[in-house]
């Protein structure tokens, strides 16, 4: 077998044993909420590649590019994740991962100090506040004005944040990226994208 081959059947596991410990009420939706990990692992590629540091997935979900990192590099892979239901759902998944550097935290963003944290993942975790069809579930309240609120606060943290932060974004219309962040890289038709605080 040659080396994507190999690579190919590693990323295709993972998804498959991610898949199989979501809930049944979760599988139907995974592909639309959750980061596919193959996306993950380039994603958790760009913001280690400098060195290992603590990397906060804003809007974990299910944990899963916090378990797709964690399992692959060697930096504490942070979420935070306003629904407790799916916090349960990924700490019981890391922990049947046996992963030791990978962790969710219920918070709503608005009380998160980006300043405990040295990078950051955003797989456009505001949009279904504009969007009815696109709810998760109705766990939490949204709305437009929260919608604003949330991205008000991550532009300021990361306005915030020293020379050289790293950023990595998927989907989305990038709102919460501050203008001090360059776009340095893209993938995947540019839906993924490396910035980096200048
Ligand atoms: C599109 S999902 C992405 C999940 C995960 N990052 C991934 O890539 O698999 C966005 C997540 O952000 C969470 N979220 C949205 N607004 C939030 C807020 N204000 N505070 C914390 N979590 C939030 C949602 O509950 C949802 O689980």
């Amino acid at each position: 077998m040659d080396d994507t081959a190999e690579f190919n059947q590693k990323i295709d596991k993972l998804e498959l044993e991610i898949f199989t410990r979501l809930p049944e009420s979760l599988r139907l939706i995974s592909k639309t909420h959750f980061t596919p990990v193959r996306i993950a692992q380039l994603a958790a590629e760009w913001l280690t590649e400098d060195g290992p540091k603590k990397i906060l997935d804003v809007g974990a979900g299910t944990g899963k590019f916090c378990i797709a990192g964690a399992i692959e590099y060697n930096s504490f892979f942070y979420g935070i994740e306003h629904r407790e239901s799916l916090v349960d759902i990924a700490n019981t998944m890391i922990d049947s991962f046996g992963l030791k550097n990978a962790k969710v935290l219920h918070q709503n963003i608005l009380d998160v100090n980006f300043k405990d944290y040295d990078a950051f993942y955003m797989f456009n975790p505001y949009y279904e506040n504009l969007v009815f069809n696109k709810r998760l579930n109705n766990e939490v309240s949204l709305s437009e004005q929260l919608h604003k609120q949330y991205t008000e606060h991550t532009l300021a943290q990361l306005r915030e944040m020293p020379n050289g932060t790293r950023v990595v974004t998927y989907d989305g219309e990038n709102k919460e990226i501050p203008y001090a962040y360059e776009r340095v890289r893209q993938s995947q038709n540019g839906l993924l994208k490396l910035w980096v605080k200048g």
